[in-house]
């Protein structure tokens, strides 16, 4: 059964095979396999280097392994190594010895390379789907917020009034950032390793173009040494992954802070929380804090990649077959956190009265009056320092800067006058209208900028999956 089985006099131990096998995870490669592999196989026959009639068999053979695998799954059994041996192995007892020609000019090594790439290829695509949908999300209860007074905050204190939707598009911003990123990895990903052999090359006229247009790849990669050896485009895809974590741990965040008593900013729906095997009043925001928590598992992924990599010789080493796991479990967790987020958001019941009333405490507009001043021609230090005096006068009597008088005011300064009453938290947000501001005006600008953003990386995944391969593409490219 073993593809290399000739060379040895002895069998494998069953510790030695245990560890080696790479089935158990591998097999999750199935679909890619038996794609590129029919590629592979029609490219030989094709070019004349097997004959047309043998061509035909394999693909026919290869065809009915992908429909039981897709029926029944592929095998687990360890003695069968990995998904590529899987496949042959099953191959060769339908076809029978005409399954040992398809292994011609390749080498496991650019096959495994070729699979990961066109998983990672798909994965990114996934991602980017899931990543549009939670930015519609946003967008939307942006614009139903974007008028809604909130508290902003540094150090998490109170610190200017802003509009809820400014602050929810601030997400749609990294999310933004991320798709980006994703979509120049998937650049750099989409390169066919193929016909790169063991390392050196093969001594056979490949058409190698054919096989990456068959495939859906933009080019062949240049260098076989580093085509069998190079993981760059999975680390890409860590990294990418590992910073949208990050972006998503920080609203999970938001979130769990928001929806404390404390704050009392949002409540989460029912569907969205757990409660408490012993306090009965419990309703706790379980979905958020296991986002922030599993964006452990995304870095813990890239930093084990990368430590796999580092100091690795030219070219293949088996040290290579620990990159796949990292991969799959940090594109399956991203894909759970970024499917329940949007839903999650969508469903919070957002309580917009706290929101306005904890906006106006705190002195968040002392910022506000000092600008008041300005405009009445004191330097602005000068106003900071004034403004600065009244701030403790209200922490000292217990008031807030919207219920003092004018007179109060002019206790501090002559320069105030009875528009000082015009500091209002509407007209604090409204005056932001700097580009990127958090003037309503601007936060509908902004809603409307990435509305149309966001509908190019939809049209881009669009275009992309035609270019994914599928058993009917595959067996009908010319
Ligand atoms: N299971 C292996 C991997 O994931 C496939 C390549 C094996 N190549 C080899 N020369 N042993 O990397």
């Amino acid at each position: 059964m073993k593809q290399w089985g000739g060379r040895f006099e002895k069998p494998t131990d069953r510790l030695v095979e245990e560890l080696n096998a790479s089935i158990g995870f591998d097999r999750r490669l199935f679909r890619e396999d038996i794609l590129a592999s029919i590629a592979h196989c029609r490219m030989l026959g094709r070019q004349g280097i097997i004959s047309a009639a043998d061509s035909v068999v394999i693909v026919a053979g290869l065809r009915q392994v992908l429909a039981e695998f897709e029926a029944s799954g592929p095998p687990t059994d360890i003695a069968l190594e990995d998904i590529h041996t899987a496949v042959e192995s099953r191959l060769r007892e339908l076809v029978g010895e005409v399954a040992g020609r398809l292994h011609t000019a390749r080498s496991r090594n650019d096959q495994v390379a070729t699979d990961f790439r066109l998983y990672c290829r798909g994965a990114i695509l996934d991602t980017l789907d899931l990543v549009v949908s939670l930015q519609e999300a946003l967008l939307a209860l942006g614009s139903e917020h974007a008028e809604t007074l909130m508290p902003g905050y540094t150090h998490l204190q109170r610190a200017q009034p802003i509009v809820l939707g400014h602050h929810l598009m601030a997400y749609v911003e990294m999310l933004d950032r991320d798709a980006d990123r994703l979509r120049d990895t998937y650049r750099r990903t989409n390169v066919l390793p193929l016909g790169s052999g063991a390392l050196a090359g093969l001594p056979y006229p490949l058409d190698r173009e054919w096989v990456a247009r068959a495939l859906g790849f933009d080019g062949v990669s240049l260098n076989s040494l580093d085509a069998v050896s190079d993981r760059d485009f999975a680390l890409e895809l860590l990294s990418d992954a590992a910073i949208l974590m990050a972006h998503l741990s920080r609203l999970a965040e938001e979130l769990v802070i928001w929806s404390s008593a404390e704050f009392g900013f949002v409540e989460l729906d029912d569907a969205f929380a757990t409660g408490s095997s012993i306090m009965p009043q419990k309703k706790n925001p379980d979905v958020a804090e296991l986002i922030r928590g599993k964006t452990g598992r995304a870095y813990g992924n890239l930093v084990r990649l990368l430590s796999t990599l580092k100091a690795l010789p030219l070219s293949y080493n088996k040290d290579l077959q620990e990159d796949k796991e990292a991969v799959f479990d940090t594109v399956d967790t991203l894909i759970g956190c970024l499917s329940v987020l949007g839903p999650m958001l969508v469903s919070a019941r957002f309580r917009t009265d706290r929101l306005r009333e904890v906006a106006g405490q705190s002195g968040s507009l002392a910022t506000d009056v000092a600008d008041y001043l300005v405009r009445r021609g004191i330097p602005f230090r000068e106003a900071h320092a004034i403004v600065g005096r009244i701030v403790v006068y209200c922490v000292q009597h217990g008031r807030e800067l919207t219920d003092l008088t004018v007179e109060d005011y002019q206790r501090f300064s002559p320069a105030f006058d009875d528009d000082v009453r015009e500091v209002t938290l509407e007209a604090s947000v409204a005056a932001r209208r700097t580009a990127g501001g958090t003037a309503p005006a601007r936060v509908a600008e902004a809603i409307a900028i990435r509305g149309a953003t966001i509908a190019g990386t939809r049209d881009w995944v669009a275009s992309q999956r035609e270019r994914m391969p599928t058993l009917e593409s595959v067996i009908a490219v010319e």
